[in-house]
């Protein structure tokens, strides 16, 4: 039989016993979600600005993914890739549409397809005569998974730390300094991998200047640039994927997070010779590709770009900044470095060492769910769908607890 908690208190208690400690969790046990609210067990409702960390685009609970979710529960969950499945077309299709790419490889997590790209760059290189070419130049700050080489790609110490040896294969250049990428190339590099606008790393958009010059970088020395927009993609600054916004196009592009709407599913996507690299018996999984995930993957695409909800998060993103700005000049002027972001991410860099009081306090005071990334910013990633209102008691709860704080 299964266990059924009744509380908050119960679901911690047992969770604190039979769950492994590896995160740190709010003291709340979410029981279930509508639009951009949660309610935890105890009932008590929450304004959503973590958004599962930038996965609920489309909120919680969307109509179309519900009926998405309970028709294919009648139809097919899984069947192996060996077999084409309608979901897994439909999906490429509209990203292709949607993108200057040719080519969707699927895989299961933002690490996992972040790892289909690092390999591909690997066999890229072998396959246009320059074997010796195996080094992938990432940011530092850069967050790009937890893998062995997706956390070796990931430029913070922090995240390699008590995994030594570390593969081989990754140098680390500064963000947004293009001498710096330079300084670190040689012959021995395959690609530049960077997010567009780094999110763990405290949302950093990226310069028009830094991203022309990588692409102009990567055609001189024929290799490749891929993006990693497993955070900023499917729709999160305003556009299907972030690039879009300063014309720089990939040779190949990382998805995850609200591709699917909250059902785990990653992709590759790739354009020109790179989206002819990965060939039978070089790369894959099992699950990657389900129709499970691939149809909730298509509806969630599908809702985004045709139900106005990319274009939501555009309009959406300048009113956070705009009202944000306004009450942040009034009110706490000297607590306040810098407010940035492209779309629907967001992010407050302070001038106090950690955000965390912050977090604490909208949740305790408002019930309001926001997230401190970066030590000391606050990083805004609610659902696309989320509207002014939503966004006035955000800021309202922001306002507070800095107000609280003598800040
Ligand atoms: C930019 C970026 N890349 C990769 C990842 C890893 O994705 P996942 O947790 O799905 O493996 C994340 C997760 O936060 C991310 O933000």
């Amino acid at each position: 039989m299964i266990e059924k908690f009744k509380t908050n208190a119960e679901v911690i208690e047992n969770g604190d016993k039979y769950l492994y400690g590896n995160h740190v969790r709010m003291p709340i046990s979410m029981e279930r979600g509508e639009g951009v609210y949660v309610f935890d067990k105890d009932g008590n409702k929450y304004l959503d600005f973590v958004g599962g960390i930038a996965v609920n685009g489309l909120g919680h609970c969307h109509p179309a993914i519900v009926k998405c979710l309970q028709e294919r529960a009648e139809t097919i969950l899984h069947c192996s890739n060996y077999f084409y499945n309608e979901p897994a077309v439909q999906t490429a299709k509209l990203i292709v549409e949607n993108s200057c790419f040719e080519k969707v490889l699927f895989a299961n997590s933002g690490a996992e397809a972040n790892e289909g790209q690092i390999k591909l760059a690997r066999k890229y290189a072998k396959d246009h005569g320059h074997p010796e070419r195996f080094v992938v130049i990432t940011m530092k700050n850069s967050f790009h998974g937890r893998t062995l080489a997706t956390c070796t790609a990931t430029g913070q110490y922090a995240v390699h730390r008590y995994f030594e040896p570390l593969p081989s294969g990754f140098r680390y250049a500064e963000f947004n300094n293009l001498q710096s990428v330079k300084d670190i190339m040689d012959e021995y590099v395959c690609a530049i991998l960077t997010e567009p606008v780094q999110g763990e790393g405290g949302v950093r958009p990226a310069s028009q200047e830094f991203l022309q010059g990588l692409r102009d970088l990567c055609d001189e020395k024929g290799i490749l640039l891929m993006f990693d927009e497993v955070q900023v993609g499917s729709g999160r600054t305003g556009k299907l994927f972030a690039h879009q916004n300063y014309g720089v196009e990939p040779d190949t592009c990382s998805m995850a997070k609200a591709l699917g709407s909250g059902v785990p599913i990653g992709a590759v996507c790739a354009r020109g010779e790179a989206a002819k690299t990965l060939t039978p018996g070089t790369h894959g999984s099992t699950f990657a590709g389900g129709p499970l995930a691939c149809a909730l993957a298509a509806t969630t695409l599908d809702v985004m770009i045709n139900d106005g909800v990319i274009e939501n998060a555009r309009v959406m993103g300048e009113y956070f900044r705009d009202q944000m700005h306004k009450v942040i000049e009034k009110n706490h002027p000297k607590a306040v470095n810098e407010i940035r972001g492209l779309g629907m991410i967001n992010g407050i860099q302070l001038n106090h060492p950690s955000g965390q009081p912050v977090v604490d306090l909208c949740f305790q005071d408002n019930k309001v769910l926001i997230n401190n990334t970066n030590g000391n910013v606050l990083r805004f990633v609610p659902p696309l769908i989320t509207g002014k209102e939503e966004i006035d008691l955000c800021i309202k709860a922001v306002d507070e607890a800095m107000t609280k704080l003598g800040w």
